[in-house]
């Protein structure tokens, strides 16, 4: 059974799946690693741009161990969670400094890198190593469950581990690297969460949900995220041609990318401007969507007199030391949260 199971997947993937994208046709671990960094959370079609400009910016490991963060972070801007670039950066300089600069060639020892889970190691290792060894991302889980009729809670550890050795059972003897592939292009696709198209699927004969006309019911899990609510002003403070941006801590949302000064509430971003020169607007306010976070921003536009001279300028600045002036160009290439690149590009675009 798993034999048929796996040569049906293998075959399909040779004639439906995805065998032409720039990471693919590779054994060079380093392209590998970035694609699947880069699409832990993000679908291809986004990927392919960023993993294009990322790959000439920084062809190999060495490179990108050398880099800034803040020009690592600057090519990453508008891919989203952004603890993922840092892991990124950080794992190419313990790769230089602890490995001879060559990424480790098994799933166990590329598990111990920063940013690399048991899922994201096993399709590294099978892609370029040709290991016989199991993935199972949130698509691949959604596939299993459903061809396994896997019932069980996998917010229960128990249960988790118990798909994990299935989804070993299954691996075929041979192929291990289309075998992955395919699973991950059933997943992206057919298999899909919402309206899976099973008529077409290779494998709807092994399909325990297919055959029920079940798949909504598959995966379980049952801790549901509880979502946040959020609200700041964001200050945006113009001079001449210029605008405030601040680096944001090392931990949280947006960590370490240069964004607009934040205040709690109005009455805070009055009281701190009530002696400044100059005017402020109110632009258009708008809630940006995070995992945990429904972040609703008010953005104030406060232009500053052309002619303001350093010391008042000081004594608005000192507010935040972390900050300096950027003009719109500078800004645009840092490493900027996607809402605020949005904000800037629009409300600039708009003043032309
Ligand atoms: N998602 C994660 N890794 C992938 C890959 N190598 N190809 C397509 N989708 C993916």
């Amino acid at each position: 059974m798993a034999g048929t199971f796996s040569a049906r997947l293998v075959e399909w993937q040779r004639h439906h799946g995805r065998n032409t994208l720039p990471w693919q046709g590779t054994r060079d671990p380093y392209r590998v690693w970035l694609s699947e960094i880069m699409l832990q959370q993000t679908q291809v079609t986004t990927v392919l741009a960023y993993y294009e400009r990322f790959v000439q910016r920084f062809p190999d490991v060495a490179t990108l161990a050398a880099a800034t963060l803040d020009d690592v972070l600057a090519l990453w801007s508008g891919l989203g969670y952004y603890s993922r670039a840092r892991n990124l950066h950080r794992c190419a300089q313990v790769v230089m400094q602890q490995h001879g600069g060559r990424f480790p060639t098994g799933s166990a020892e590329l598990t111990k890198l920063p940013g690399i889970g048991r899922s994201t190691a096993a399709a590294i290792a099978a892609f370029c190593f040709g290991e016989r060894v199991a993935i199972l991302d949130g698509n691949v889980k959604r596939v299993l469950t459903r061809v396994l009729g896997f019932g069980a809670d996998l917010a229960v550890a128990r249960h988790e581990r118990e798909l994990w050795a299935q989804a070993t059972r299954l691996l075929p003897e041979r192929d291990i690297e289309r075998y992955t592939q395919a699973l991950m292009d059933l997943g992206a696709t057919l298999c899909s969460a919402r309206s899976p198209s099973c008529p077409q699927c290779p494998v709807r004969a092994d399909c325990v949900a297919a055959r029920t006309d079940t798949p909504q019911h598959y995966p379980v899990k049952s801790r549901k995220l509880k979502r946040g609510v959020r609200e700041h002003v964001w200050l945006w403070l113009c001079w001449r041609d210029r605008v405030w941006l601040v680096q944001r801590p090392d931990s949280g949302v947006w960590a370490g990318l240069w964004s607009l000064p934040e205040f709690a509430s109005v009455a805070a971003v009055e009281a701190a401007s009530a002696g400044w020169q100059g005017r402020g607007e109110w632009l258009a306010s708008f809630t940006h969507t995070l995992t945990h976070l429904d972040w609703t921003l008010h953005p104030l536009r406060w232009t500053l007199p052309a002619r303001l001279g350093a010391v008042r300028r000081g004594a608005i600045e000192c507010a935040w030391p972390s900050g300096r002036w950027f003009t719109l160009d500078e800004a645009l290439a840092a490493g900027l949260p996607a809402p605020l690149r949005k904000l800037l590009t629009l409300a600039g675009a708009a003043e032309d």
